[in-house]
């Protein structure tokens, strides 16, 4: 069992879909230095459902009653991709810290706008790239940072499975669904390319950014072909290092996920694997001055619960943040929309003057 600390973040879940059932309920509950102190959904059933499950003290139907809250420090917002900025927004003005699911908005200037709003509050928030949180990752970003020096050169990719739903319909539990939860109008899966951009492409993006820092461009292609949707994306970073990004939806294969990194003082090879296996990546660091690899074990492999304690460190011990920042969040957004505009017009697009959504 993990220890609770005696002093724990209050935390409210808006949302209780199935990312919070898999994820952030049980993650409150483990978490050392976090409370499930109340959960929000509009669908009554469901609210119960969960609140018998993972009893939280408080209980809401209603997300203005929640963050009135005054005992209430911190809400991770486990909602539908368009009301991440407006319902971040309403906690920040209320004085709550965030930690909001990704992709942290659909537009960049839905992302500028939350921006601001972090800015006024002085409110910390962090956005959910949980991969982040993956012990091994950790690793190779710590060797990056301090031993590798130069980047040469990043291949990574980031491949969903035709079997995905077999594998986590094997491990997860059933979720539970209402009839009354509330989603935003229209059907979020109509335009597939965006879909699967943000959806995916939104962790892809984000963990090149990890390991090597800003991307100023990119040349995008896309291929279509028996249903399934292949971007290959050349990607410029601030630094001088080469990039190639492979975002598959679906290989006909396992979840293929991982990257290769080439620097001056070694190398790191990894693999990582479907999310809900809770299984840190397998990660082999090759060290050039002794010609050895390490490849660490990274034992703890929950995520998710992880950048619930980031965040819990950082408001509460003034740690600096090590999740996804609003800055962050922001140019994964650029990102995506410069691959979208660079797949349309079959050019080098620069991060910096995009503009609309992905
Ligand atoms: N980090 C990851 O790897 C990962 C994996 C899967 C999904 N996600 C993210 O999770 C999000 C989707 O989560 P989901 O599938 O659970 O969503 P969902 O739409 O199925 O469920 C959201 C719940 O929130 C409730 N809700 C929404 N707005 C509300 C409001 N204003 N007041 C009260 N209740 C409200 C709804 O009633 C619903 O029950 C997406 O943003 C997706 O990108 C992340």
């Amino acid at each position: 069992m993990i220890a609770k600390k005696d002093r724990r973040l209050r935390v409210g879940v808006l949302g209780c879909g199935p990312i919070a059932q898999f994820a952030h309920l049980e993650s409150c509950v483990k978490a050392a230095n976090a409370d499930l102190y109340a959960i929000c959904d509009a669908a009554p059933d469901l609210l119960a459902r969960m609140g018998a499950t993972y009893e939280p003290q408080k209980m809401y139907g209603d997300y203005d009653a929640m963050l009135a809250d005054t005992e209430l420090e911190a809400v991770i917002v486990a909602t539908s991709d368009a009301y991440h900025v407006p319902m971040s927004i309403k906690a920040l003005e209320a004085g709550k810290h965030v930690l909001c699911e990704k992709p942290i908005g659909v537009s960049v200037e839905e992302g500028q706008k939350l921006a601001e709003a972090v800015k006024r509050s002085g409110k910390v928030l962090q956005v959910g790239h949980m991969k982040r949180f993956d012990p091994a990752l950790e690793a190779a970003r710590d060797f990056v940072r301090d031993e590798m020096g130069d980047i040469l050169a990043l291949k990574a990719w980031y491949c969903d499975s035709t079997h995905r739903y077999t594998n986590t319909d094997a491990v997860q539990p059933l979720p539970v669904t209402s009839k009354l939860a509330r989603k935003p109008a229209g059907n979020p899966k109509a335009d597939l390319r965006q879909y699967f951009m943000l959806a995916h492409g939104s962790h892809l993006v984000d963990t090149a950014r990890f390991l090597v820092g800003e991307i100023t461009a990119v040349r995008a292609r896309l291929h279509e072909k028996f249903g399934a949707y292949c971007w290959f994306v050349e990607t410029e970073f601030a630094n001088g290092a080469l990039g190639h990004l492979d975002l598959t939806v679906a290989v006909r294969m396992d979840w293929h996920e991982g990257f290769q990194l080439y620097g001056q003082n070694g190398s790191v090879i990894a693999k990582t694997f479907n999310p809900w296996y809770f299984r840190a990546s397998e990660v082999d660091i090759f060290h050039e001055k002794d010609a050895t690899s390490r490849k660490p074990l990274g034992a703890d492999g929950h995520f998710f619960r992880r950048q619930l304690e980031g965040l819990a460190d950082t408001v509460l011990d003034g740690k600096p943040q090590r999740g996804a920042t609003v800055e962050d969040g922001l140019a994964s957004i650029r990102a995506m929309v410069a691959i979208a505009r660079s797949v349309e017009s079959g050019e080098r697009v620069e991060l910096a003057g995009v503009t609309g959504a992905v």
